[in-house]
């Protein structure tokens, strides 16, 4: 009898990511297996009044899966850094936070997810804001240099969490925060899900088990703040929607301070 076990085809995985992520950004109105743009942005409690005051067609885009900014509570003055900023809104939105002495940095791995954010930003005149291609494992930054990191709907994308939080948290200064928003599972997943690249494009098959998902972040050298359920976050497709019930695949949004260690 032969036993298998059946692996993830990561660059099969990246594939799939880039290209959905990449007709999210040049064709946002069409249907995904999950939401998008500004209807799902207000519901999940984005402020209209601050979506109202960045550019338009980055929230077209959005396809976050949950609200944290008011965890991340960014001050004037401070560097961010946005692990997958996708078109941009979060990036834009803590740049209204930082003020014009802080710096955003949005870090994207699909080229037009990036032309389109930098495109948005050059035309607004935000020289605070700039978009880099790199990947969330690997970010071009020096240690110790960023006061908070955001991220939202993308770390569940990552094959090497541990790797993502790990490079968050070398980032960030002692103190600093990680704010995000993300998918997790109450069970883990089976093989079934989670060796499916389609469904981890669709930001399912990589959630991780709630409980690891926090270890994952402990080990790294966070301390957990705040965790907090998104009930308003729904997958669309009946595929995703009974893998959510079944596995109990739910939005969190969490907030997260490096130990001074
Ligand atoms: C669900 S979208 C979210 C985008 C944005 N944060 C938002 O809320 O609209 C995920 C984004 O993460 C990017 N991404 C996924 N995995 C990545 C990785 N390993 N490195 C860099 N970017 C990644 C994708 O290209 C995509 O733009």
């Amino acid at each position: 009898m032969s036993t298998t076990t059946r692996r993830l085809d990561t660059t099969e995985l990246e594939d799939r990511v880039k290209h959905m992520y990449e007709e999210v950004a040049l064709e946002p109105q069409r249907e995904f297996h999950f939401e998008t743009g500004r209807p799902l942005a207000e519901r999940l409690g984005y402020p209209a009044a601050d979506l109202d005051r960045i550019p338009a067609a980055a929230i077209d885009s959005f396809a976050g899966v949950g609200y944290f900014l008011d965890l991340a509570a960014i001050e004037p003055g401070e560097t961010v850094l946005d692990l997958g900023s996708g078109s941009g809104m979060d990036s834009f939105l803590a740049a209204l936070a930082t003020g014009p002495d802080g710096r955003v940095l949005g870090l994207d791995m699909t080229d037009a997810q990036l032309a389109k954010a930098s495109g948005l930003a050059a035309e607004a005149g935000l020289a605070t804001v700039e978009f880099r291609n790199a990947y969330i494992e690997r970010p071009p930054v020096e240690d110790g240099s960023v006061d908070c990191v955001i991220s939202n709907g993308v770390i569940n994308l990552s094959p090497d969490k541990p790797a993502v939080f790990a490079a968050a948290a070398r980032a960030l200064r002692p103190g600093g925060r990680l704010a995000l928003a993300d998918i997790v599972s109450a069970e883990q997943l089976p093989e079934g899900v989670t060796c499916d690249a389609s469904l981890w494009a669709a930001c399912i098959g990589g959630a991780m088990q709630r409980d690891r998902y926090r270890e994952a972040i402990e080990g790294a050298g966070f301390e957990i703040v705040t965790v907090r359920e998104n009930d308003q976050y729904h997958f669309v497709s009946d595929r995703a929607g009974n893998a959510t019930r079944k596995y109990g695949v739910k939005s969190i949004s969490l907030l997260a301070r490096r130990t001074a260690a």
